[in-house]
């Protein structure tokens, strides 16, 4: 039986490559996505996530809409741009056709909180973007907590940080959210930081292999991850030159194939206040805390595997 899951996105490059792939995986369910503010504004990541379903075939899986800013901070300063720069796009969109598919009226929280009262068997729930949402539910509905069986959450990182020394765009994209989710007592966290993702890199080779696919979903992904590794190159060069962590994929990559991690059970805490560490993922890998482990935190993974994962997956027309 194929395995249920929800997607939290801020579509993004990256978001777009791990929808395709739970929508398209034969192994997996994708109940819904719910959309927040994070790498564009929240209106884009609809719209995006919109289109990318609908290119695919798979406009019959519903998209929610959730926060446009941070739970308790109005200062997010979002710019990345997500298409080519031809002009054909705009800035904040994929390059992916416009769609006429709408989001649902129902906001992306009360879609959460409903699912997971009414819910008769195990939806995984994958945050990939900031943790808005999520805290928002917990903060909604106390029986949230006990209700969603697993998280898998991407986010964070111990020796890399992506926005500052210290911290990961989507913890640093809502400190507050993401400190209230890691200290709320879920029963499964897996944490799949920078760390793991920088392991899993995509090449142009890659990306050539995808194209060659002659899928919907093979052209897409060489077209967001070859616009990843330019970006990278410019302005986050990965030790291997011309490749590109797709971060978001591999969470939704670990719920097929959980081997494609490898974790650590330790404790995870995320800093609001220092003005030098402001959404750091505090991964106590020594016990210095003395508090028991709340995640499962990858520090590797296998990138062959990976890759492998995705070709299949999109070799699939919906
Ligand atoms: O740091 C990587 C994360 O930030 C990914 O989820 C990417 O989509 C961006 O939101
Ligand atoms: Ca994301």
């Amino acid at each position: 039986m194929a395995r249920k899951l929800i997607l939290d996105v801020d579509t993004g490059t990256d978001d777009a490559v791990a929808v395709m792939l739970a929508a398209l995986h034969p192994a997996l369910e994708l109940v819904g996505c719910t959309t927040v503010n994070g790498n564009v504004p929240v209106q884009f990541c609809t719209d995006n996530t919109l289109r990318v379903l609908d290119h695919i075939g798979r406009g019959d899986i519903p998209v929610f809409e959730g926060l446009s800013r941070p739970l308790a901070r109005s200062d997010f300063p979002v710019a990345r741009r997500l298409s080519d720069h031809s002009g054909k796009y705009h800035p904040d969109t994929l390059p992916v056709p416009p769609t006429a598919l709408k989001k649902q009226a129902t906001g992306a929280v009360e879609f959460l909180i409903e699912t997971y009262r009414a819910a008769t068997e195990e939806i995984a729930l994958v945050p990939v973007a900031p943790l808005s949402n999520i805290a928002a539910a917990l903060a909604l509905d106390p029986k949230f907590v006990e209700r969603v069986p697993e998280l898998v959450i991407m986010g964070g990182g111990h020796e890399i940080g992506n926005v500052t020394p210290s911290a990961e765009f989507n913890i640093w994209g809502d400190p507050e959210a993401a400190a209230m989710v890691f200290a709320a007592g879920f029963r499964k966290i897996t944490l799949v930081p920078l760390d793991a993702t920088h392991r899993a890199l995509i090449s142009r080779a890659h990306c050539a292999q995808f194209a060659a696919l002659g899928t919907p979903a093979g052209g897409a992904a060489a077209a967001f991850i070859g616009h990843r590794i330019v970006v990278h190159d410019e302005h986050q060069k990965q030790a291997v030159p011309h490749t590109t962590p797709v971060h978001d994929a591999l969470a939704v990559g670990f719920l097929v194939q959980p081997s494609l991690l490898t974790t650590r059970r330790l404790h995870v805490a995320v800093e609001t206040q220092g003005p030098l560490t402001v959404g750091r993922t505090v991964i106590d890998t020594h016990g210095r805390g003395r508090q028991a482990p709340n995640c499962d935190v990858a520090f590797d993974a296998d990138a062959e595997g990976f890759v492998e994962l995705l070709l299949r997956a999109f070799a699939a027309k919906a």
